[in-house]
């Protein structure tokens, strides 16, 4: 139940949008709806008692940071944060301040920290074995691969483990390569892909990218079909109980995405070498670049092309499996097509690092052609989570869950769209959603980047975790462990209401 507070400062809220007053007038009447995190109220109820912090001193981790970690590392915050524990879809600070996650450690908490099952079966098998690589056949990754690729439509039969996203993709642009001769391949613009030498180049954000030669060496980035930003988008494109603020004329099927399929068949046309090309690669839903989705329908149509061409269709699960997406199991489901390889990683392991590619038995073999080889791939304990893994979502009904309680984080924050013109999108499916702030909802700017983060800090204060993606930083990530549930969702909601408040009155 929403306390009766945060009740009425929501009546308030919707009551100053619809009379016109002025937002700085009307700011004390709201104040006492969220109090700080501190006090915690207004935040839901968790019965976990978690002991009080007792690692080295905020001052000492800094330092620490400072001197001994690479420079790149990220920290989120003007005062980076320190989570010593986590339970479900709780996190906690050195402070002993509680914080809902929206984020799951970037989209990877499935089914939530600590989740006591998976603890158990990660337990048991480090009291029983570690560690041997395959080169024993231990029976744990037996177990799991026959459980993995059960979640799988058609001859998605062979799976090979690796233990991240970038090396799961990797794998994926070799076995595409060798298996059709050829070297080109495909990806968004907008797109992420890993981080890894071969991944780099796949993925298509300049901030992503290191100025390296041969990032690029065989690989096209095409026009991404993002219906919100894209030049043709309209207010039926995509698979979302949310549409875009954009106007249409389609009566049936969707122009915009016809557009981009034309857009795509210029690059067979110009760019390939005799129109040939290895593989395509797509996030069913994209993650880094801001929870961007396609038209309906293009994906589809795109592997048809790219198969026409000689190629392989790659799905990029990392973030959309697992249910995710609500609907399906897997985020290509609900573009209606079979991938000829899907990749996953975060989520598979709900933090633990593990990852895989699920192909069929031909093209897997295609790795026959030399000796391929992966210390930790499906180690006993990364099987034995996997394993833990698919059963609490399968126990829980999670995927159900995402889609139950996703639906109405979508329809809530539909209606905060209503109240503020800096929300100019809200998009997403079951838990993958994205809310992205601009500075002119007319002409779809992003908003200024001081101004997100001050949003995105306060809700920080408030209790809420949200990510940030989009090249331009400005669109908030929600993409929390799956055992969230209606309370989580309106807290969230009633807080982000509060940090645009706060922001847009000063
Ligand atoms: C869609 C997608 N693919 C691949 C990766 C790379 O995964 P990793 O960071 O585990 O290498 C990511 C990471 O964020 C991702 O979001």
């Amino acid at each position: 139940m929403m306390p009766n507070r945060l009740v009425a400062h929501t009546k308030r809220v919707l009551l100053r949008s619809t009379t016109g007053q002025s937002w700085s007038s009307k700011l004390h009447s709201t104040t006492a709806a969220v109090t700080r995190n501190d006090g915690q109220s207004g935040m839901p109820e968790c019965d976990h008692n978690q002991a009080a912090y007792d690692g080295p001193s905020y001052q000492k981790i800094l330092e620490t940071r400072r001197t001994h970690l690479t420079p790149n590392l990220l920290a989120h915050f003007k005062k980076p944060l320190v989570i010593h524990a986590g339970h479900m879809q709780w996190l906690y600070d050195h402070e002993g301040r509680r914080y809902l996650d929206m984020f799951g450690g970037i989209v990877t908490v499935s089914v939530g920290h600590c989740h006591p099952k998976v603890n158990q079966a990660l337990s048991e098998q480090i009291a029983k074995l570690w560690h041997t690589t395959n080169i024993y056949m231990h029976p744990k990754i037996h177990e799991y691969a026959e459980r993995l690729v059960a979640k799988f439509p058609g001859n998605l039969k062979s799976v090979c483990f690796v233990n991240s996203g970038s090396e799961a993709n990797d794998l994926a642009m070799l076995m595409a390569r060798l298996h059709t001769g050829n070297q080109d391949i495909l990806s968004f613009r907008n797109a992420y892909h890993g981080m890894s030498p071969y991944t780099m180049g796949l993925t298509a954000h300049s901030t992503w990218r290191f100025p390296l030669p041969g990032v690029n060496n065989g690989l096209v980035h095409v026009m991404n079909p993002d219906p919100y930003q894209g030049i043709w988008g309209g207010s039926a494109c995509r698979d979302s109980p949310v549409q875009t603020t954009r106007n249409c004329e389609c009566q049936e099927g969707c122009n915009a995405g016809d557009a981009y399929y034309n857009e795509l068949e210029q690059t067979f046309k110009y760019s390939l070498p005799r129109g040939k090309v290895a593989a395509m690669f797509a996030e069913s839903i994209q993650g880094v670049g801001g929870t961007v989705q396609f038209p309906k329908g293009y994906l589809k149509r795109a592997a048809d092309l790219v198969r026409a061409n000689g190629g392989l269709f790659v799905a990029d699960e990392v973030q959309t499996g697992f249910g995710r997406t609500g609907e399906h199991f897997w985020g290509f489901e609900g573009h209606d097509y079979v991938p000829d390889i899907v990749t996953m990683a975060k989520g598979i392991g709900n933090g633990f690092p593990l990852a895989a590619v699920v192909t069929t038995p031909e093209i897997a073999a295609s790795l026959g052609q030399a000796l391929h080889f992966n210390t930790y791939g499906g180690n006993p304990m990364a099987s034995a989570v996997g394993i833990a893994v698919l059963d609490v979502i399968e126990e829980e009904q999670l995927q159900r869950n995402s889609l139950e309680v996703g639906t109405y984080f979508l329809e809530s924050l539909a209606d905060l769209q209503q109240r503020f013109d800096i929300v100019g999108d809200v998009r997403g499916k079951g838990l993958m959603i994205g809310v992205e702030l601009v500075g002119d909802r007319e002409k779809r700017t992003p908003l200024a980047t001081p101004h997100v983060l001050e949003i995105w800090e306060t809700c920080k204060d408030l209790g809420v975790l949200f990510g940030r993606g989009g090249l331009h930083g400005n669109v908030l990530r929600i993409k929390p462990p799956m055992c969230i549930n209606r309370q989580d969702v309106k807290f969230a909601v009633d807080v982000l209401a509060r940090a645009i408040t706060d922001s847009l009155d000063k």
